[in-house]
């Protein structure tokens, strides 16, 4: 192998880091480590010099890390050392496992490329052909415009993000080195089908993700001629980790271990009097996270206030205040908790009707699973007629996820509430649910589906 050492390789770490480790990347010199194979345990100090001389008698394969390792299993542990027979490693007969690799299998495996160019292969592709080449081989999980789908990686964005509390770390935000791209995507993408890209659909892919993270036009054709001449926008956020120089000597002083005080301890303060858990401007202890779903949604932006949340937008919003609260609910289930909190005595029956018409609209969301009406029948969700104040998993030959057979195998009950909670967050109500539905996020769908399907008897 070829590979010069000179580039550190960074430990990308995925998942959500705190702003501590943003300002403290690491970096682990591992350039050095795959390009020498690992030093095989020394036996004997006196063997050391025999040991790297190829044996031309024996087999052709010497299988050497297996040899060197039985010495030390052979030498008897109880034997004091002194009378211990030192083992010539001319008396290990190879074992007879496995091969040589062939110079092409290694060079198959070989496919690093550096920060300075070392590996690249020749060949280049333009953004247009990247996006095409996205579009089919990545798009399904990393999203058309590399927005990420679901909690798949998001590959584009995030610029400025990286000293937020939760940050955006994607190839343009976060990603030093171009070569980092394209050797992670040639050596492991598509996931599941590594290695199936051309050099050619990888210079192309490359391409299109500079261009989805703002660092090269449309027109822009990648390379091994022009790669290294792209500057990522994070190149200058890392640093060498210089901890074995910085702390390393903090630790490694000799520790006192008797008489170290002078005099007896002086209490100088109390917990009390510190401020052992301080406050951020908000009020919250410091660095409490947003909670996502609500601040994304501008619902609520906490949630202790979410529930006075709907009361303060009625009052702040007209065409809100003129949502009644499901009063046909209220009457046909054990009247929620919920319902009793709004202003259930603003509505009126004109009210109740503009709020199913909107109810009904809002199932069409819902349609394409659940049929009602007269002759529904199941489709890939149960039929939903009556299922306001209906127990859980009724319906006779829909097979229920487990969670929810066990639901209503224990007596819950569709009402107002249990309808809100699962609406809002199927997957989170009911664990491992079948109904794969995103959720109503807005307060006033849900008010109104519900009041729809409170029609359907
Ligand atoms: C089946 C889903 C799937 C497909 C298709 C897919 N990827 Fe991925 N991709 C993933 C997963 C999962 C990860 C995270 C892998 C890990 O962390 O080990 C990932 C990670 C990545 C990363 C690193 C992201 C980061 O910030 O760490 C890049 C770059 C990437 N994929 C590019 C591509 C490209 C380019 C394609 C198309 C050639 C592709 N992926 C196709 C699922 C997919
Ligand atoms: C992608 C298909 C799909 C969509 C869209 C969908 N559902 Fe469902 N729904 C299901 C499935 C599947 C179940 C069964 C869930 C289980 O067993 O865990 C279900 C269960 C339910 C139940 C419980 C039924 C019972 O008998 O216990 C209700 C209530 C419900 N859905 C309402 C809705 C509403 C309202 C909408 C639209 C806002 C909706 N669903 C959208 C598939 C869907």
């Amino acid at each position: 192998m070829s590979k010069s050492p000179d580039f550190p390789t960074i430990l990308l770490v995925t998942g959500w880091a705190t702003a501590a480790t943003v300002a403290a990347f690491i970096f682990a010199s591992t350039g050095q480590k795959a390009a020498e194979p690992a030093p095989a345990p020394v036996v004997k100090p006196a063997e050391t010099a025999a040991a790297p001389a190829p044996d031309p008698a024996p087999a052709p394969d010497p299988a050497p890390a297996v040899a060197e390792a039985e010495p030390a299993r052979a030498a008897p542990v109880a034997e004091p050392a002194a009378s211990a027979t030192p083992v010539s490693l001319a008396d290990i007969k190879p074992l007879g496992l496995g091969r040589a690799a062939l110079p092409e299998e290694i060079e198959a495996w070989d496919v690093a490329v550096l920060p300075d160019g070392t590996g690249l292969p020749v060949g280049s592709g333009d953004v247009e052909t990247g996006d095409e080449v996205f579009g089919e081989r990545c798009a399904a999980c990393h999203g058309d415009f590399a927005e990420g789908i679901d909690s798949w990686p998001v590959l584009a964005g995030g610029a400025g993000s990286l000293t937020d509390p939760r940050p955006v770390k994607t190839i343009g935000s976060y990603w030093p080195y171009l070569s980092t791209v394209f050797d992670y995507i040639h050596r492991s993408m598509p996931f599941g089908e590594a290695q199936t890209l051309s050099v050619d659909e990888t210079y192309a892919i490359t391409a299109f993700l500079l261009y989805s993270n703002g660092i090269v036009e449309d027109d822009f054709v990648l390379s091994n001629e022009n790669f290294t001449s792209i500057v990522m926008p994070n190149a200058e956020g890392f640093y060498v980790d210089d901890r074995p120089v910085t702390e390393y000597p903090l630790f490694s002083a000799a520790p006192c271990m008797e008489n170290c005080r002078s005099a007896a301890p002086q209490v100088t303060k109390r917990a009390v009097e510190l401020n052992v858990t301080p406050m951020d401007p908000d009020g919250k202890p410091a660095g409490t996270l947003p909670v996502i779903t609500l601040a994304a949604t501008g619902t609520a932006s906490d949630p202790a206030t979410a529930e006075a949340a709907p009361a303060t937008e009625t009052a702040a919003a007209p065409e809100a205040m003129a949502e009644p609260a499901p009063v046909e609910l209220a009457e046909a289930t054990p009247a929620p908790a919920e319902a009793a909190a709004e202003p259930a005595a603003a509505t009126g029956d004109a009210g109740d009707l503009a709020l199913v018409a909107e109810g009904e609209k809002v199932f069409r969301k819902c349609a394409s699973c659940h049929k009602v009406g007269d002759g529904a029948k199941n489709g890939v969700g149960p039929v939903l007629n009556g299922i306001v104040g209906a127990p859980m998993a009724r319906v006779e030959g829909f097979a229920y996820s487990a969670t929810l057979a066990d639901m209503g195998a224990k007596g819950g009950v569709w009402d107002a509430a249990a309808l809100q909670a699962f609406l809002e967050n199927p997957k989170g109500y009911v664990k491992g649910t079948k109904m794969s539905f995103a959720g109503l996020k807005k307060p006033e769908e849900r008010d109104a589906v519900i009041a729809y399907l409170g029609t359907l008897k």
